[in-house]
């Protein structure tokens, strides 16, 4: 076998001032190796705490007993370490710059006084609805303003906010609430995105009709557009923030106290709710944020994510509002009203840190350089990327057009379970490579292990599938109501160890080459999707017998949904058929769970003991047929023809 050497792409010139300089970097990740006490220890007081810790780390991957706490005897409001604690020295500084989809209205500069009243008002209304410590609180909110006053709101009177991305369909968000039993949901009338507006409120009052009555809905009335009122039921809450007083006090929260939940797909079953607790993922949080975008005192952040997904958690709120910072929060999309959109915003707002997903950089690199090309961007500094991996295609457009040559570009790997970035270049520290996260962040142990033995394979050149060895403040503490499943999915199959699902190659130099998922998650768009709650979806429709779904290679979404559906005996498969089923499935979860491809599937490929054999039903979807690999233990070996004929992918 050759190897093939990727040269490192070097830190620009001019980038000599960053925090973690080239040889802090082995340093400081050795100290926090060896000493992760002393290393988290010094690493917490970035917060301010209302009771100290006295215990830094007690974590156990056992399988069977998985316990993980950080600074467990500590006190802490996180509302407060993102608010009050800036106010001495921030009060009049810009908190959240609001771009609103609508390039022609104006943004709104929210200071820090500005977001500590409203998020005030905001915890009071949410008292006056009798929400108290722990209780859980759905916000299904689109890119606005409130969505961070819901947030911090949540946090500051010990509530657990769960966030339900607002591309998701009534099911998903009733499943949601009652999964976590809410007792309050948030939303909001209509959704501006690209010119087009969502009814949110219609979509929610959809879903309680699968929920319990007493569930309360605060209306956040942001276009004024006319929806149903449900009186008793229904809160306006702007209206309600006026009435209630400007002053709630702060909830003192263990650190292990819940701060939130997020749903995520797994490869079985339904999305589960991945619990972050106060203090560690904060401190993680705030760390990351950083250090990973060499983050300085006046700095405009840009992190384009959804609130609704974990990135908009650690790096539109979280992470810049905990280190005071100005951070962007964009209500529309990439191309709306044109393919210049970001650039405008970048320019409009001098931007010096922008975050964004590979998926979106293809997208408007299709769309020519021109609309990137005529912006002044001289005030961005670091550059990010996350969701997939990044086609060096991509990398070296994005260095070459948005950057200039002059950026860093920080391709961060971690996953909603992880809080924060785990393997990712820093911008002044390490060299990168187009296509590698690099290098391992401080206290994060990455290990290739074999697949099949589970046994750890050392040295470089090698890949495998990615665990973790050791825990790191950030980390999910358990699945919502059921840490059974927490171990199984995370500790079981590799014991001893955190399994991230990903598959990885470590190259000649050490670095991390992120190869995508092992399981049957797949990923579109930079957005999870198990392939399981897409054929439940499916075999929900009543002419479907059976389906299989599969990802398979995309060139603008990374990877796209191929699904293969069997008909119940009689139902006609025609093309509107498939239209009707994509619209189904749109509404069963969400526009995201769209299959992109639907093949008719007569008979599906199963082992005699009628489990359907996948992996071939990948590599059809890949329109790479020819090495189908080992086919004997097929039950009727005839379906496989059959389907490579009627194939739907020839690339
Ligand atoms: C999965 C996690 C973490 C925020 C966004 C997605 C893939 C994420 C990268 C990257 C290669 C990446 C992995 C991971 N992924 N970032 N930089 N390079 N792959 O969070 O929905 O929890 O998905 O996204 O497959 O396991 P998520």
């Amino acid at each position: 076998m050759t190897v093939q050497i990727i040269p490192k792409h070097p830190i620009p010139s001019g980038f000599s001032d960053a925090l973690v300089k080239p040889a802090d970097y082995a340093l400081l990740y050795d100290e926090s190796i060896r000493d992760p006490d002393s290393f988290w220890g010094r690493e917490g007081k970035r917060l301010d705490w209302i009771h100290p810790y006295s215990k830094v780390k007690d974590t156990d991957f056992t399988m069977g007993q998985v316990s993980i706490k950080w600074f467990e005897d500590g006190m802490l409001n996180a509302s407060v370490n993102c608010i009050d604690r800036h106010l001495a020295t921030r009060a009049d500084q810009t908190a959240i710059i609001f771009e609103p989809d609508d390039p022609k209205a104006t943004a709104r500069h929210i200071t820090y006084a500005k977001l500590s009243e409203k998020v005030n008002r905001f915890a009071n209304v949410l008292l006056s609805q009798g929400v108290m410590r722990g209780d859980r609180v759905i916000i299904y909110l689109p890119m606005i303003p409130e969505a961070a006053y819901a947030i911090l709101a949540c946090a500051r009177i010990g509530a657990v906010h769960s966030v339900v991305f607002a591309g998701f369909s009534p099911d998903a968000l009733a499943s949601r609430i009652n999964d976590c039993g809410a007792k309050l949901v948030v939303t909001a009338d209509t959704a501006p995105r690209g010119g087009r507006r969502t009814n949110l409120k219609s979509n929610a009052d959809a879903a309680l009709l699968h929920c319990s009555d007493r569930v309360r809905c605060l209306v956040v009335k942001h276009t004024g557009d006319q929806t149903t009122w449900i009186d008793g039921r229904d809160v306006d809450v702007l209206k309600m923030m006026e009435e209630v007083g400007p002053d709630c006090p702060p909830r003192p929260m263990n650190a292990e106290d819940p701060l939130f939940i997020l749903y995520t797909s797994g490869s079985t079953g339904r999305p589960k709710g991945v619990v972050h607790t106060t203090g560690g993922y904060l401190v993680y949080a705030a760390m990351t944020h950083e250090y990973v975008f060499d983050y300085k005192d006046g700095d405009i952040f840009w992190c384009t994510a959804d609130v609704g997904w974990v990135t908009g958690h650690s790096y539109i709120i979280y992470g810049p509002l905990a280190n005071g910072a100005t951070t962007v929060m964009f209500e529309g999309v990439p191309t709306y009203p044109d393919p210049g959109r970001f650039w405008d915003v970048c320019d409009k707002h001098k931007v010096t840190q922008f975050y964004t997903a590979p998926t979106a950089i293809r997208a408007l690199m299709g769309q020519g350089s021109e609309w990137v090309d005529k912006h002044d961007l001289s005030s961005l500094r670091v550059l990010g990327t996350v969701g997939e991996p990044i086609n060096p295609e991509a990398w070296v457009w994005y260095d070459h057009h948005v950057g200039r040559g002059r950026c860093p570009i920080v391709d961060t790997w971690w996953q909603t379970e992880t809080g924060g970035h785990m393997i990712t270049s820093l911008p002044g520290a390490i060299e990168t490579k187009p296509g590698s996260a690099t290098l391992p962040f401080f206290g994060v142990k990455p290990k290739v292990l074999d697949p099949t033995s589970g046994q750890i394979i050392h040295g470089n050149g090698v890949e495998g599938v990615l665990a973790i060895a050791d825990s790191w403040p950030g980390q999910m503490r358990t699945v919502w109501g059921d840490h059974e499943r927490f171990m199984e999915t995370y500790f079981q199959q590799y014991p001893g160890y955190y399994f991230t699902g990903d598959g990885c190659r470590r190259d000649e130099d050490g670095y991390y080459w992120i190869t995508g998922r092992v399981d049957d998650v797949i990923n579109v768009s930079g957005h999870r999707m198990g392939t399981a709650e897409v054929e439940n979806a499916l075999v929900a429709h009543e002419k479907v017998a059976e389906a299989a779904v599969v990802g398979y290679p995309h060139s603008l979404k990374g990877q796209g949904i191929y699904a293969y559906v069997t008909l119940i005996n009689g139902a006609d498969p025609s093309d509107d058929l498939k239209r009707e089923l994509e619209t189904w499935v749109r509404t069963e979860i969400g526009p995201i769970a769209k299959p992109d491809l639907i093949q008719w599937a007569p008979g599906l490929p199963k082992t005699r003991s009628g489990k359907i054999m996948r992996r071939i039903l990948r590599k059809i979807a890949e329109d790479d047929f020819g090495a189908l690999g080992d086919t004997s233990t097929l039950a009727d070996p005839g379906v496989i023809d059959e389907l490579i004929q009627n194939r739907a992918n020839r690339g």
